[in-house]
């Protein structure tokens, strides 16, 4: 599909600019963010929109975050009001996604939003990335790098593990900081979590001064393609296990005896930022998975949330 294979670009003004170059045509870059690698194409051009749905094997009633470079830019999209303001003064750039209704003349293909009359908005705070989105100046749609349903990525090594020959270039810039997702916050209505992830449930409702309502299992209308079996490794994996069992391998926290550990001293963000390339790694090997306990607080919420998806049943 790509004629000369996926191109490796370094996180240089150069390599910057040929991203920019390839959006521009409709072809997709996967790119760093703070939180996972992105795979991104022009949010306006349904063409290239339909290329990551493509690339990524993603069912195609998953909406999509379309990346900014600012609140201002943002607002091109989507009607503001006073709980976008202050969310967006307190965590953007950062890894915080806003769904606001769209406003008229938006320009951004259906196929970004899945025909809903929302838009998900993100302003990352990556310094590529937001060289990135400032140089090609519009909307990038991107979803996690990852071959749907599969763990996401945060390397480039595992981008082109899934997606090798898949997408026009990988934009490589390290290991991603953060390394679980954007907090997904719905707007549209009562204020909402839709998606637990970088930023913490506590510090939204502080600034918001309100409580957000929970996204209830199986209501797609607040939570479209929330599939419950994601970031999958190919063999079982069973949750809050205190030691091994058979041939399991033990994905630690905290001080315990274990083949990896998420944080040793039991740091949640050290335990988000390692969380991916802990499953890949314990993927490699082919055994069961155990998991430790992981507190449910702070990050340890969109841990445990990425946690319980890899170990739901799969359908397929
Ligand atoms: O950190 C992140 O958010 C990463 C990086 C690349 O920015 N992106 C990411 O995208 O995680 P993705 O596509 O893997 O997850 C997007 C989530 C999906 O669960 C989708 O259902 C939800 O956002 N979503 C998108 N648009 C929505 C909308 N209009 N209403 C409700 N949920 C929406
Ligand atoms: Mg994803």
């Amino acid at each position: 599909m790509i004629p000369n294979g996926t191109l490796e670009l370094t996180a240089d003004p150069g390599g910057i600019t040929q991203a920019a170059d390839l959006l521009r045509q409709g072809l997709l870059v996967a790119f760093a963010t703070e939180t996972v690698y992105g795979l991104g194409g022009d949010a306006r051009n349904s063409q290239a929109v339909a290329g990551i749905y493509e690339a990524k094997g993603r069912p195609s009633f998953n909406p999509l975050i379309a990346h900014v470079a600012s609140a201002d830019a943002a607002q091109r999209f989507v009607e503001w009001s006073d709980r976008a303001e202050a969310l967006s003064a307190a965590f953007w750039p950062g890894p915080l996604t806003l769904v606001l209704p769209l406003r008229a003349g938006h320009g951004i293909s259906p196929l970004v939003t899945a025909g809903l009359e929302t838009l998900a908005v993100r302003v990352p705070a990556h310094g590529t990335a937001r060289k990135l989105l400032a140089e090609f100046d519009g909307p990038v749609a991107a979803p996690s790098a990852n071959p749907s349903g599969q763990i996401s990525p945060t390397t480039a090594d595992h981008v082109r593990a899934g997606l090798d020959g898949r997408i026009a270039a990988i934009l490589d810039d390290g290991p991603c900081g953060v390394g679980v997702e954007s907090t997904i916050v719905g707007l549209a209505g009562e204020p909402a979590l839709l998606r637990p992830g970088g930023v913490a449930l506590e510090q939204i409702e502080t600034v918001l001064n309100a409580r957000l309502h929970h996204h209830q299992p199986g209501d797609l209308l607040t939570a479209p393609g929330q599939l419950q079996s994601h970031y999958a490794p190919d063999a079982p994996v069973r949750l809050n296990a205190r030691s091994r069992q058979g041939d399991e391998v033990l994905l630690g926290f905290g001080s315990v005896d274990c083949d990896l550990n998420l944080s040793a001293d039991g740091d949640l963000t050290q335990a988000a930022a390692n969380l991916f390339s802990a499953l890949h790694k314990l993927n490699e090997t082919g055994r069961p998975m155990a998991v430790s306990p992981i507190p449910d607080h702070g990050l340890g919420v969109a841990i445990n949330d990425r946690l319980r998806r890899a170990a739901a049943p799969r359908d397929t």
